[in-house]
């Protein structure tokens, strides 16, 4: 087994690039497989804080290699600003950073159509990070995107134009619509950036991968946004527009499903989502306010707050399942230092019905009531605790009795957003 997978089993966030950027120094390749600049990996080393969206989050480990999967979706404009960060910081990546030529281009124009398409849903928006994810996996799916690969292609040119022409046509569907868009200026800036990109090192991902497996190299495959926003198995339709999950890591890279390893799930200890769809164990009074607070829940994209709930067992039950997870990673436990009680949605009742641990068919409808059971707190800081004897009685007791609720081990947990605070979970 070569390829170990970590990815995120709630609606995003969980903290996945801290758990990449720790576990990374024990592998050789580190590739991201979907998704593109939604996403907001926030990596805290000493005092320096980074937020990656498009850069895999191994970029700060000393010789592991760092791939862009054909799976991304890849905006130059935001690569070259996340890359200028690392320039800043003295971060050498040049010769470690690969990017597949099947990854699809973001254009300026499916970041208007992105903004166009969600003004024109009012109250029913998706809630998008606008930064053109939708429209341009819609453009890969209805083969007419552009790829990396095609920025040396000799008719580039007319490719661009054509697909700028038919989203300007597409724009005009929303006449009602008025977005601030500066589209010559936007243009501009990504012309220059891909002629940066165009002297990257561009690999034809699948044999670059393969090759990796082939020669017994240790692969981590990073996910991002979670697996209720999956376009098949999330919270359909407020979901983003790529396979969150672990079968996405076979198309996403190219590699074949019999590779796949470990498979890491990263739970926060409590839930979030940013943006819209159904949470149902979301907790819109005062003790949301206070997760939020303690657990600074503002999105590293957009900077949106949080919405805050408790841990929803049959959502994670569900999740685990669909990728096959073999341990769970327990983030953000620090946050819950201050709380009295600690609730856990146990079961749903659908429409006044029985128990169950099963999601129906759409989250969206229905009268949901969550059934939860209460864990006492620990009432302490964990911040002198470096492993796990260390801890308070109740804390060990509430990642044991979480670890049976969800039938997984939980492997580690993860007590600051350092890379030191972080603790192996004796079996
Ligand atoms: P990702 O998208 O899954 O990588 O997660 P984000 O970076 O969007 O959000 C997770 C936030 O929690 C970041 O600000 C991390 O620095 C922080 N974080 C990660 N693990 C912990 C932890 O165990 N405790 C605390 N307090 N913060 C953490
Ligand atoms: P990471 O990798 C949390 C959410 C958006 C919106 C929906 C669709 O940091 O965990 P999109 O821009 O994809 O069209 O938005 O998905 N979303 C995320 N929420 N974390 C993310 O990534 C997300 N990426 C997208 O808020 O509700
Ligand atoms: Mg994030």
């Amino acid at each position: 087994m070569a390829v170990d997978v970590i990815l995120g089993l709630q609606w995003g966030d969980e903290g996945k690039g801290k758990i990449v950027d720790y576990l990374a120094k024990d592998y050789d390749l580190v590739c991201r497989f979907q998704g593109g600049p939604n996403a907001g990996h926030t990596i805290k080393i000493g005092d320096d804080k980074f937020v990656l969206h498009t850069v895999p989050s191994g970029v700060f480990r000393e010789n592991i290699l760092n791939v862009i999967g054909n799976g991304v979706v890849l905006d130059p404009i935001t690569l070259l600003k996340e890359l200028a960060q690392l320039d800043t910081s003295g971060i050498e990546y040049k010769d470690r950073l690969f990017i597949a030529m099947k990854a699809h281009l973001i254009l300026p124009t499916h970041r208007y159509l992105d903004a166009a398409s969600e003004a024109s849903k009012g109250k029913a928006k998706i809630g998008s990070t606008l930064k053109g994810i939708g429209p341009t996996y819609m453009d890969k799916t209805g083969r007419n995107g552009l790829r990396i690969g095609d920025l040396v292609s000799p008719n580039f040119q007319a490719k661009y134009e054509a697909l700028k022409e038919k989203h300007l046509g597409m724009l005009k569907l929303y006449p009602d619509v008025e977005v601030d868009f500066d589209l010559e200026g936007e243009e501009k800036k990504w012309m220059e950036s891909i002629e940066v990109i165009k002297k990257m090192n561009l690999i034809n991902g699948e044999y670059f991968v393969n090759k990796a497996i082939r020669e017994g190299k240790n692969i981590l495959a990073e996910g991002a946004q979670g697996s209720m926003l999956d376009i098949d198995f999330g919270t359909y339709p407020y979901v983003t527009s790529s396979n969150t999950i672990t079968s996405g890591v076979c198309n996403g890279l190219g590699i074949a499903p019999s590779a796949i390893g470990e498979v890491i799930g990263i739970v926060k200890a409590y839930c979030t989502r940013v943006g819209s769809g159904p949470f149902p164990s979301e907790l819109d009074n005062e003790m949301g306010e206070k997760l939020r607070r303690l657990g600074s829940e503002f999105g590293a994209t957009t900077g949106r707050p949080r919405r805050c709930g408790w841990l929803d067992i049959p959502q994670l039950l569900y999740t685990i399942m669909l990728n096959g997870v073999t341990q769970v990673v327990m983030t953000k436990l620090d946050i819950l230092d201050e709380f009295e009680n600690i609730d856990v949605a146990t079961h749903y009742s659908v429409d006044g019905g029985n128990a169950t641990k099963e999601l129906p068919y759409d989250l969206c409808d229905g009268d949901i009531q969550m059934i939860t059971k209460s864990y006492p707190g620990w009432n302490k800081s964990l911040d002198n605790c470096d492993n796990f004897n260390d801890l308070p009685m109740e804390t060990k007791s509430y990642v044991s009795a979480m670890s049976s609720l969800l039938g997984v081990p939980i492997s580690m947990i993860s007590t600051g957003p350092e890379r030191r605070k972080l603790m192996g979970v004796p079996r």
